[in-house]
């Protein structure tokens, strides 16, 4: 057994390092956001994931898991330090390795034995060796004995802990292969495909990944949008297609386009490095653009329903970027709102996690308590995140609540027929309307 740092304690470091004690190895995590580790260390979660709390307390009653602010304390005999800080948009897109950097200095200036510093972050293809870099020219004169193993997380949010311990793949680099298998140990209990390749190979892969599922997603609402003019259902054509083992079924949910925490900064700092590269990212471009029009298009057929949004109450069920998280960065739903209330509507809102987190980003939108109250006196309802709550609703009731019943099921979640039976006018995405 191991004994591990984890720089950052996010939604990719807190899971890793959860796991990693889960699995059975001594994990000190370090942040630098005091409350957030004096909150860990009373039990409070810093973010809402289905299974991390038991997962994390229970670590923490073995011994295994520990909290700190304190470089030398989390950084003490460790054999690896994983670095899972924040790699936010910067300017042009390009993403901004700050974060790294405080994380890579803070190594060189506190470790004094041979350590694996394997990053867990999204990085520019090429930041391995520049961690590198800034440790050995910090150390210039006391040379540290380490080495750089990329190790991209492919963990998805609302199903971190179950991706984290069963894998498709665990993708490493280094150019080192030996520092490379130690960390390939450290999985060995996962058995799953541990894939060990070149440092910026390994870090391609990680923005290759996700930019390839945004443009499954792209590519499945620029259909949507055909089906909508020819009548069909882009969901009977995305089982049709799914079927075909060489496309498969997922990620073909047609709906408001991605957002969240990644895929839009992936996306677009692999566009800028392309750029930067001298090569011209041309599909990188149009699914972005398709996502960005995507949010707009319903606001368009919004307006068309009603004429006009001045003035009109609209309700919005859902404000995280997916279901069973409560994580609102770069979420669909406040997209809409915005372009919304730019129109003079009146927004109001209900999310079952989200709404402490868009309190504060959303000063003039409403936040409810039920769906019901979302439905009650609204010109229209809009579906944004599918949560599993929505999926049974009592509709008799809001239709018996709201003032125009115009449904906008900007997830596909619920039944057109049923729906229009029943009176509504129900639009959804690509579904022939
Ligand atoms: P996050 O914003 O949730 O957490 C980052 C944490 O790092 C924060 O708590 C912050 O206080 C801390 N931090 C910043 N600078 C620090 C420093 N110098 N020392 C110690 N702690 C520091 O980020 P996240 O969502 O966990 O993402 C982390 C990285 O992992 C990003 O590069 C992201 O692209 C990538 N990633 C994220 C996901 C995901 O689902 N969120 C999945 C795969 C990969
Ligand atoms: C995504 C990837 O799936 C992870 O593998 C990756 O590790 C992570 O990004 C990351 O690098 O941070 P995540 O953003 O948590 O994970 O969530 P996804 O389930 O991928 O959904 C992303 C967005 O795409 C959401 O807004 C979701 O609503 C949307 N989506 C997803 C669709 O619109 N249609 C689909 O078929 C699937």
């Amino acid at each position: 057994m191991s004994k591990i740092c984890v720089i950052g304690t996010g939604y990719v470091g807190l899971v890793t390092g959860a796991c990693f004690a889960d699995l059975g190895n001594t994990v000190t995590c370090l942040d630098v956001d005091e409350t957030r580790i004096e909150r860990l260390k009373q039990g409070i979660m810093p973010i809402y994931e289905p299974g991390l709390e038991q997962i994390v307390l229970q670590n923490v009653r073995h011994g295994r898991l520990h909290f700190t602010t304190s470089y030398p304390e989390a950084l003490k005999d460790a054999e690896f330090a994983f670095i899972a800080v924040g790699t936010p948009s910067g300017v042009d897109g390009e993403a901004d390795l700050q974060y790294v950097r405080q994380a890579a200095e803070a190594i060189a200036d506190i470790v004094d034995h041979p350590i694996i510093v394997v990053n867990k972050s999204t990085v520019p293809v090429g930041t391995g060796d520049w961690v590198a870099e800034v440790i050995n020219r910090r150390r210039a004169g006391k040379p540290l004995e380490f080495s750089v193993v990329s190790n991209p997380e492919f963990l998805r949010e609302g199903s971190a802990i179950n991706d984290f311990m069963m894998p498709d793949r665990v993708v490493l680099g280094s150019l080192h292969r030996q520092a490379a298998e130690k960390v390939a140990q450290l999985y060995q209990s996962l058995r799953c495909p541990i894939m060990i390749t070149d440092l910026r190979t390994a870090e391609m892969i990680k923005y290759a990944s996700n930019a390839f599922l945004a443009t499954r997603i792209s590519f499945i609402n620029e259909i949507a949008n055909i089906c909508e003019e020819l009548g069909a259902d882009v969901r009977e054509v995305a089982r049709g297609m799914g079927l075909d083992k060489r496309i498969g079924p997922a990620f073909l949910d047609a709906g408001l386009g991605w957002g969240g925490s990644c895929f839009p900064k992936d996306v677009k700092a692999l566009a800028h490095m392309a750029v930067l590269h001298g090569t011209h990212p041309q599909l990188l471009q149009a699914v972005m653009e398709i996502n960005r029009n995507q949010r707009r298009r319903v606001v368009v057929k919004l307006r068309k329903a009603l004429g006009t949004l001045d003035q009109k109450v609209i309700g919005v069920l859902g404000l995280s970027f997916k279901p069973n998280t409560d994580d609102i960065r770069e979420a669909p739903a406040l997209e809409v709102i915005h372009l919304l209330e730019n129109e003079g509507a009146l927004v109001k809102a209900y999310d079952p996690q989200a709404m402490e987190n868009a309190r504060s980003v959303l000063p003039r939108v409403q936040l409810v308590e039920t769906p019901y109250q979302v439905a009650e006196g609204a010109d229209a309802l809009v579906l944004a995140t599918e949560w599993n709550e929505f999926k049974q609703l009592d509709f008799e009731q809001i239709y018996r609540s709201m003032r125009q019943p115009v449904i906008m099921d900007a997830r596909n979640l619920w039944n057109p027929d049923q729906l229009r039976a029943m009176g509504f006018t129900y639009f959804g995405i690509g579904r022939g309307n």
